[in-house]
């Protein structure tokens, strides 16, 4: 018996790690793609193929001894096979690219979820993402549990770490071009730098927060009017917040500056320090900033909402 999941990556739209520390976030789940093909097989080992390298593994091992990006798989398909007779083979096939702030490890986390634990019984979205979150946590403890929550219920929200998500019902016909730094970087370190940025300037931070606050608030009037430019300048504001708690380098700023050339606005996305920025556009400006970037040499590409989230088949 197989299972086939498939679940987008995201965007941070606004409220990178101020969401940690309990100020609302606007995420978008993006038209990119994972998708995961779980079997149970005789035996009882696990073992996970991907395009980032492969796990196997006997049941039962204790996943703090298990040093591997895959873990997260391996702790959801051991769970489900306690006390059962049968192993589990599992397929990882991604269109996003990974370990770059596009939310390729929770979109790994809910459609694995959604795919192990539906070779044992039905499971509601509610119990997906609650599974996806504790699987996140084997990799990325101070996870706010935004990317998750995104990539399993797909469109544009805002994300509360306490009261959940609740869905924007405007669709925005925005497309974002995303480029790469190429330059890998650690959610757990970056976000870790930030807390120590947070105790040694806790009066600065109080204030970002307070200003993050107040722009997600008129970013959520911006949207019901679809104001687009205005929603740009927002994203431009917001830079500046991560500039100061220290999640920016020159790359980064570099390919910033680029995509504003011709963009409405443009920000890191996720966790910074590397991975990617992203540069908002409609169709009257899309290809100049392609061309922006690809002309300095930056590697890019354009991405939509995706208003699906987890598909199970
Ligand atoms: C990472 O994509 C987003 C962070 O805000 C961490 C989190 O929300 O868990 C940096």
């Amino acid at each position: 018996m197989k299972s086939k999941a498939s679940a987008p990556g995201k965007v941070i739209l606004f409220g990178e790690h101020f969401v940690v520390y309990g100020i609302k976030a606007i995420l978008c789940a993006i038209n990119k793609r994972i998708t995961v093909t779980a079997e149970k097989v005789e035996g009882n080992k696990i073992s996970i193929k991907s395009n980032i390298g492969n796990l196997e593994l006997d049941s039962n091992k204790l996943i703090s001894e298990i040093n591997s990006p895959l873990k997260p798989f391996y702790y959801l398909a051991d769970k489900m096979i306690r006390n059962q007779n049968t192993g589990i083979d599992i397929k990882v096939e991604s269109d996003i690219p990974l370990g770059v702030g596009l939310g390729s490890s929770s979109a790994c986390c809910v459609a694995g979820a959604a795919a192990i634990s539906r070779l044992f019984k039905e499971t509601t979205k509610e119990e997906i993402l609650e599974m996806a979150i504790e699987a996140e946590k084997t990799i990325f403890k101070d996870t706010s549990g935004a990317d998750c929550t995104v990539c399993t219920y797909g469109g544009i929200m805002e994300y509360d770490k306490k009261k959940g998500f609740i869905k924007i019902e405007s669709k925005p016909n925005f497309h974002l071009v995303i480029a790469n730094s190429n330059i890998e970087h650690s959610t757990n370190s970056i976000v870790a730098k930030v807390r120590e940025f947070k105790e040694k300037n806790e009066e600065e931070f109080s204030r970002l927060c307070d200003n993050e606050s107040k722009l997600v608030e008129d970013v959520l009037e911006l949207l019901k009017i679809d104001n687009i430019k205005k929603l740009g300048e927002k994203i431009t504001e917001n830079q500046k917040y991560l500039e100061t708690i220290g999640v920016s380098n020159n790359k980064l700023r570099d390919m910033i500056q680029v995509g504003q050339k011709t963009s409405f606005g443009a920000k890191i996305t996720g966790a910074g320090g590397g991975g990617c920025i992203f540069a908002l556009t409609d169709m009257s400006n899309l290809d100049q900033t392609m061309n922006e970037f690809q002309s300095n040499n930056y590697d890019c590409f354009s991405v939509k909402i995706d208003f699906k989230g987890l598909d199970t088949f």
